[in-house]
């Protein structure tokens, strides 16, 4: 078998950030999202894996996951001239997949249990088509999966107002090459985009066999900032007590925080479940549960909780906790002296500041 992962798309849902990187780059718990995919993929046993780029997020996906060696995959890029819908991106992949059948992984998506079984399920099924379904509160908002009383998919519907059930695709799908005749035979959606949900319902139409598993752990789609949050809570809960950097002066380490390589803590608390990257320096500060600190930043007399800060930015004496936000990279958040003294911002298209 084959992996394709889709990590081509807009990410306007995540702006700005996706104005200077791709989304599938931003980090869960220190580790971007996207490599959470490789891992399972390679978990699974399949090693030959191509990412979907876009001309936008291609450069910085190939310049932070190479060739896949160093998670024991051979990687290769196709560039997807834009996000014409998924099933456009697998068509796309048609020259690299062949007749092989394949793992379709949504870039921005995260699994708990990985996708071992379900590799292993649809290899021994023999179907054409493998998706995956899960129970959502909001099913209006996803793929949503009609089935019969015996189990069988009847329908797949793309975001419907009045979803017939709340079980929603969940971003991996299996496939084998009749899924190319189908991305071939149906037309752009509404919002102009070639559907998988469309695709896989020609699939059911035409006589093929797609087999629905309703997935037992948790599933997490990180397209939005509250999402991110989410799975990074989710992830740091998993985590268990490492602690390799320095504490120092008045320091305490409390539950589940892992500190890595070369961060210093000085005379501050650090509250897990949390993560602090290498070489950042939390100084007469708390970090609190639920937040991961990247590498080289600074959180100097603040208080942070619930939130992720990505690498190299630095936090100095704000009044007032940090909560439930999403901090990019090289960002600086400090006091001035100068007059009047006022805010003070400088802050790209579509950024969000809360100020009570
Ligand atoms: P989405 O989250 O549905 O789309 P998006 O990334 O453009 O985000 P937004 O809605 O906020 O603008 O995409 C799911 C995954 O599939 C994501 O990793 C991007 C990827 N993708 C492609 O690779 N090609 C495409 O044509 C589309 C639509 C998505």
């Amino acid at each position: 078998m084959k992996g394709l992962i889709l990590s081509g798309g807009k990410g306007t849902r995540m702006r700005p950030l996706t104005f200077t990187s791709a989304k599938q780059l931003i980090p869960v718990a220190n580790k971007p999202v996207l490599v959470y995919g490789i891992e399972a993929i390679v978990a699974a046993g399949i090693q030959d894996i191509a990412i979907i780029v876009s001309p936008e997020t291609g450069p910085e996906i190939r310049q932070n996951v190479g060739d896949g060696s160093r998670y024991g995959a051979n990687v290769h890029y196709i560039e997807q001239d834009a996000p014409r819908g998924l099933a456009h991106a697998v068509l796309t992949a048609e020259e690299f997949l062949g007749d092989s059948p394949f793992v379709m992984y949504l870039g921005d998506n995260l699994l708990q249990h990985g996708i071992t079984p379900l590799v292993e399920e649809y290899r021994s099924l023999e179907c054409n088509s493998e998706i995956l379904l899960t129970k959502v509160p909001n099913p209006q908002s996803f793929g949503v999966a009609e089935l019969s009383a015996d189990g069988k998919v009847i329908q797949l519907t793309e975001k419907p107002p009045e979803p017939k059930s709340d079980l929603a695709l969940v971003g991996v799908y299996m496939f084998d090459q009749h899924i190319f005749e189908a991305a071939k035979a149906i037309k752009p959606s509404k919002r102009g985009e070639l559907e998988i949900t469309d695709a896989i319902q020609w699939l059911l139409d035409n006589g093929y066999s797609v087999h629905p598993h309703i997935v037992k752990g948790w599933w997490k789609d990180t397209g939005k900032i509250e999402d991110m949050l989410e799975a990074n809570r989710t992830v740091l809960d998993t985590f268990d007590r490492d602690v390799r950097g320095t504490s120092s002066g008045e320091s305490q380490i409390e539950g589940k925080v892992v500190i890595e390589d070369g961060a210093q803590i000085i005379d501050s608390v650090v509250r897990g479940p949390a993560i602090i990257g290498r070489d950042a320096r939390i100084i007469h500060a708390y970090v609190g549960p639920y937040t991961s600190i990247g590498n080289k930043c600074v959180v100097e007399q603040c208080e942070i909780e619930n939130s992720i800060v990505l690498e190299n930015s630095s936090i100095k004496h704000v009044d007032g906790r940090i909560e439930a936000s999403l901090i990019g990279k090289n960002v600086k958040i400090g006091r001035t002296h100068r007059k009047p003294a006022a805010y003070r911002f400088m802050l790209g298209d579509n950024s969000e500041v809360g100020i009570t």
